[in-house]
């Protein structure tokens, strides 16, 4: 028996990076996933991925800053699932530049992108979840919500807002047994992440004195996507989860 089998999760971002493997983890220990992003090739990959598993997949081409394209999403999950147990709010951007070249351009993308999606992600989800009797929303903040980054300013205010829009809503759900958690990677090999760790002198500066001196593989955060989404942190609720080779640790 899978340890989330019989639930039906959305992701969002799955078209690569991690959303692709927390949609195969999940998969893999028993969820019926619907994946969805702007990158429609990539969604193809991932559900094709799924289905090779032996998996349920399906996809949908989804702008997280669209609400009319967020209700086809719950709407196709209720036809194509019957149901939403697991909502894993991943989709997301991130920006550089001290504050004082910093544009509002990029303040307005990266917070539409990251924060206002995820805010509709979660508000359309609840009413579902309250009919499945409840449910497990991961909202995927970063190490840098912890602490101030020099350079990510913007990036840093985003998934601190995460971060406690997390716990707020966490405490307004608890009693549907709805558990809302934050997720805070470190440094994951990703396709965000390609152009700022293209050299040893980059890796080592994002690394920041990380005792374990790597960066971590999609697949690391999965496992961990996998234990907020199962019944196994059937405790955990406006909690941060922090995984991050120690980064925090010094
Ligand atoms: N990679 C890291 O080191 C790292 C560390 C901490 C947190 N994070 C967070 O983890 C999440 C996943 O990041 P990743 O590293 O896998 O990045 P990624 O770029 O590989 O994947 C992000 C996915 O989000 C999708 N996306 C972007 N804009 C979208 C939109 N408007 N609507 C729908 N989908 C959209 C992209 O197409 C992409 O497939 C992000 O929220 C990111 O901020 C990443």
């Amino acid at each position: 028996m899978g340890r989330v089998d019989g639930k039906v999760a959305i992701i969002t971002g799955a078209g690569g990076g991690m959303g692709r493997a927390h949609a195969l983890k999940l998969s893999a220990e028993g969820a019926k996933v619907l994946v969805t992003d702007v990158k429609e090739a990539g969604l193809a990959e991932t559900v094709e991925l799924v289905e090779a598993m032996g998996g349920s997949a399906a996809s949908l081409h989804h702008d997280v800053q669209n609400e009319e394209a967020w209700n086809s999403v719950f709407k196709k999950v209720i036809y194509d699932f019957g149901r939403l147990d697991i909502l894993v709010n991943n989709a997301g951007v991130y920006t550089v530049g001290n504050v004082e070249d910093c544009t509002l351009e990029q303040w307005d993308r990266v917070f539409n992108i990251n924060a206002r999606g995820l805010f509709m992600g979660v508000r359309g989800a609840i009413p579902l979840m309250k009919k499945a009797g409840g449910g497990s929303i991961i909202n995927v903040s970063s190490n840098f919500a912890l602490v101030g980054r020099p350079g990510f300013s913007i990036y840093c205010a985003l998934k601190g807002a995460v971060r406690l829009l997390t716990k707020a809503i966490a405490a307004e759900v608890a009693e549907d047994k709805i558990r809302v958690n934050t997720l805070h990677p470190g440094l994951i090999e990703t396709p965000m992440t390609s152009d700022l760790i293209d050299t040893p002198e980059k890796l080592d500066s994002l690394l920041g004195g990380a005792p374990l001196r790597r960066a971590a593989q999609p697949e690391e955060i999965a496992d961990a996507v996998l234990y907020l989404a199962s019944d196994e942190s059937r405790f955990m609720l406006g909690s941060e989860l922090t995984i991050d080779g120690g980064y925090h640790a010094v």
